[in-house]
């Protein structure tokens, strides 16, 4: 597979490795919206078509580029890729963002380089989890902790590096 560029997941994940219930996220935490917003805005976003639905509507400012096997399936502002490859292809950028969901994390995982995590500190219930994934291969480079408020639960912003192989 070619990496035309670095290939970086954005995700949140609560401490029982749940990130997703019922086709939407089983929390709403405006800071991490906008960690989000702000790790996003002007690269190419890819997703699964399931994410893409999950979605308000576009995000202003950054290319939708949506992973389905479904021939037929086309949205206004989506620009369809049947493979990884083909996501990639499209995308041609330095720096490409993989957003989700399950799905579409575990078949990018071997070609990211870097996670954007935030470690929601609650057990919600939900039938979406993140993939397994070897953590010993991975370097924690930045945590920012934000403790709970109110009915918010705590979460910590956490950047991972892929080790470089030896
Ligand atoms: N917490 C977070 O950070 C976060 C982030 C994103 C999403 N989520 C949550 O995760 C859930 C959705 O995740 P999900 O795993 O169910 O679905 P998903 O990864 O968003 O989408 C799955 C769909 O992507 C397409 N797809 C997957 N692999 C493909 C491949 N190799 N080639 C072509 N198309 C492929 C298929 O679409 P077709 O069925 O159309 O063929 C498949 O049904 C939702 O609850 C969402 O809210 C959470």
């Amino acid at each position: 597979m070619v990496n035309r560029g670095e290939v970086f997941f954005v995700v949140a994940v609560a401490d029982n490795g749940v990130i997703g219930a019922d086709g939407t996220m089983p929390w709403h935490l405006p800071p991490d919206l906008r960690r989000f917003k702000a790790l996003t805005m002007g690269k190419p976003m890819v997703m699964g078509r399931k994410t893409f639905e999950s979605l308000p509507g576009l995000l202003p400012g950054r290319r939708h580029i949506v992973l389905t096997r479904d021939p037929d399936w086309a949205e206004e502002g989506a620009e369809v890729a049947r493979s990884a490859e083909e996501a990639l292809a499209l995308a041609n950028a330095p720096h490409i963002a993989v957003v989700g969901g399950a799905e579409v994390f575990a078949l990018f995982l071997p070609l990211a380089s870097r996670i954007e995590w935030t470690a929601i500190h609650a057990s919600p219930q939900g039938d979406t989890r993140f993939p397994p994934f070897d953590r010993a291969a991975w370097t924690e480079t930045f945590r920012e902790n934000h403790p709970p408020q109110g009915p918010t639960p705590g979460f910590d912003f956490v950047t991972l590096m892929r080790k470089p192989l030896v």
